[in-house]
């Protein structure tokens, strides 16, 4: 899933060097940076919202755990994980990408949250933590951008403590009822709408073609157990346009 073969990759329908892809995907999120939250607003009507809503609250962290927001981006997650583990509680806010990550500073001083969360510009691929540091890792809309994503799943394994848990909301495979007009939407509006807004129709075109290349419902479920996840399962949001992937180190 993750190459065409050894040496290319998918970067949306093209297929690219593997090594080339990391600066494209680094491109796109520079390029967004400054209007993402704005555009996911405007792209989903609110929606992502309630995805990561959802997602928060069947993380169902608890006061005083460790948390990692993986491409975490602007950190919608972080700032909610915050809340939930408190003082004793600590959270990671980690993206690859610094323009994401000093949006994401930006929005937490905003919110007025200090001290319980640290920002880190890591590689999902090789997450720089001991094992078995986290109680929860959470991915919003991450995965599909990652080179490795077996390496990833790997990595965030690792990291988990026994008994730790890991969430990954991504876009996915929708239901055949609403396919037609879901693809109408992403290949004619939502460019249209990024050369709008954020002055760059071909980062959501990417976004558009990334999601049809991404692993279905099934299929990451099954990545997540080759890399060692139990009681792995997915919850379908919005007909399956969007998909909430979890599972557990033992
Ligand atoms: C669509 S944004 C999601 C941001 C945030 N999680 C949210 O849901 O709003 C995808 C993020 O993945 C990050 N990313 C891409 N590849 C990565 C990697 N290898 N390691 C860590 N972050 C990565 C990008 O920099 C970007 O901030």
């Amino acid at each position: 899933m993750n190459s065409s073969n050894d040496d290319t990759t998918h970067f949306g329908y093209r297929t690219v060097g593997r090594n080339d892809k990391a600066d494209m995907v680094h491109s796109v999120f520079d390029s967004v940076a400054s209007r993402y939250d704005l555009m996911n607003d405007l792209m989903s009507a609110g929606l992502h919202r309630l995805w990561k809503r959802y997602t928060i609250d069947q993380a169902a962290v608890k006061p005083g755990n460790v948390v990692l927001d993986l491409a975490g981006g602007t950190g919608d997650l972080a700032r909610e994980f915050s809340r939930k583990v408190g003082k004793d509680g600590h959270v990671i806010l980690a993206d690859i990408n610094a323009a994401m990550l000093q949006q994401g500073r930006r929005r937490l001083i905003d919110a007025g949250i200090s001290g319980n969360v640290t920002i880190a510009r890591v590689d999902a691929q090789k997450l720089p933590f001991e094992d078995g540091t986290f109680d929860c890792i959470a991915m919003a809309f991450g995965l599909r951008n990652v080179t490795d994503k077996d390496a990833a799943l790997a990595s965030m394994f690792r990291a988990l403590k026994p008994g730790g848990k890991a969430m990954i909301l991504e876009f996915s495979e929708p239901s055949k009822a609403v396919k037609p007009a879901y693809d109408l939407y992403s290949f004619k509006v939502l460019p249209a709408l990024g050369k709008l807004v954020a002055g760059d129709p071909d980062s959501y075109q990417y976004l558009a073609e990334s999601i049809r290349m991404h692993p279905n419902q099934e299929t990451l479920k099954a990545m997540m157990e080759s890399a060692g996840f139990e009681r792995c399962r997915f919850r379908n949001l919005a007909a399956g346009i969007v998909a909430l992937h979890t599972g557990y180190r033992i």
